[in-house]
């Protein structure tokens, strides 16, 4: 088996002029325009509006579990979605409305547009990005994949399009590893980017033969393995569930590993009443309301192995806001566009995806809990 990897990207952020002291996310190497909080007047009014134009457009909204409660509530309360990446691409490509309004981050709103080409795809802040997809230049990723032209290149959602449009495959955590077990067990090699840590658990979970891009998430690489097992020991009984971009020497603390709806799944199904999450915080709102006898805790993201202050929050995710939704539906500004070539290349990996989770067993679901067989 051959793995490798490239020297690290450095990702540089941008500190807009615009904001505000105090305004910024503390994530380190990122900026964010961390949108005002409403008042409890202005949140009602904001949510009426909304209401009432995503019926007059015709409008449905789709939701990530990161975002705003807000934003998660509404979506649900109005007959759309709140969910992982995986389900969002789905649900996006199999409603009827005529315009989706995705908040998230805008590889979501380009996956929604590229799977439904007619549809206006809108997003309350075409700004939110991804440290993944920022640190995958499509110019660069195209020499790499040039330069092994032996390996089925299997690329995560959290890429721009056009980085799609060059891979053979598209997966998101919630799939990753059904999807490359399976390309073993055809003889295939595989060329995998741009997270290195969910690589490196799919890699271990799968035996596969991995050759990697160098990219990370910069909310989940935060995560403190030494901290994680100082709070496991205060608190015994408790179960650990962690996101697959973390750092391996958290995840190898984890009771569950998997996407954010393994996350849900696995609060739900075991029989304890407290866990430790490491994942992005914007999850904590729809682990409370579902489990409601059940405590909650936030793995450490600062302390003694700390390179920095940090939150457990995306500053992008953090961009999507209620007056940005209601701005976008009322004007129809922050369309997500695709270049019409790129989205028909990009679309084949996607309905891939889409077609093998499709065909998988309940049980065996693509969505469902990964357990971690190296956990304590
Ligand atoms: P999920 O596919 O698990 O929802 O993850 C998306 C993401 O951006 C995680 O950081
Ligand atoms: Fe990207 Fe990480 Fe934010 Fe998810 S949490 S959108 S992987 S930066």
């Amino acid at each position: 088996m051959s793995s490798a990897t490239l020297p690290d990207i450095r990702v540089d952020y941008e500190q807009p002029e615009t904001a505000q002291a105090g305004a910024a996310c503390g994530t380190r190497h990122a900026w964010a325009r961390v949108p005002a909080e409403p008042s409890q007047a202005e949140r009602a009014a904001l949510k009426q509006r909304i209401r009432s134009l995503l019926q007059s457009r015709n409008a449905v909204m789709v939701s990530h579990y990161y975002v705003h409660p807000d934003l998660q509530d509404l979506a649900e309360e109005t007959g759309g979605l709140v969910s992982d990446s995986l389900e969002m691409a789905r649900f996006g490509r199999d409603h009827t409305a005529q315009t989706l309004v995705v908040s998230g981050v805008r590889f979501m709103g380009e996956t929604a547009k590229i799977l439904s080409p007619h549809k206006t795809v809108l997003m309350p802040d075409p700004d939110a990005t991804c440290s993944l997809d920022l640190g995958c230049p499509v110019d660069d990723f195209t020499a790499f994949c040039d330069a092994h032209p032996d390996r089925t290149v299997v690329v995560y959602a959290n890429t721009s399009a056009a980085v799609k449009a060059r891979a053979d495959w598209l997966v998101t955590s919630g799939c990753a590893v059904d999807v490359v077990a399976h390309l073993k067990s055809q003889g295939k090699k595989i060329l995998w980017a741009p997270d290195r840590h969910l690589g490196a658990y799919v890699q271990r979970e799968t035996g596969a033969d991995m050759l990697f891009w160098n990219g990370a998430c910069i909310v989940h690489d935060e995560f403190k393995a030494f901290e994680l097992a100082e709070l496991k020991k205060e608190h015994p009984l408790a179960r650990v569930l962690v996101h697959p971009e973390s750092h391996p020497d958290v995840v190898v603390l984890a009771d569950a590993v998997g996407s954010t709806s393994a996350i849900l799944k696995a609060a739900r199904e075991m029989d304890v009443k407290e866990f430790i999450v490491a994942t992005d915080n914007g999850m904590m709102h729809k682990l409370r309301r579902l489990n409601p006898g059940k405590t909650f805790i936030e793995a450490p993201t600062a302390g003694n192995s700390a390179t920095c202050k940090s939150c457990a929050h995306c500053p992008w995710m953090a961009m999507n806001s209620l007056a940005g939704l209601a701005h976008v539906l009322e004007t129809g500004t922050n369309e997500v566009l695709v270049d019409e070539g790129t989205g028909l290349r990009a679309r084949l990996p996607i309905d891939r995806m889409l077609a093998f989770t499709a065909t998988l067993r309940p049980g065996q679901a693509a969505a469902g809990l990964v357990p971690n067989v190296g956990a304590a």
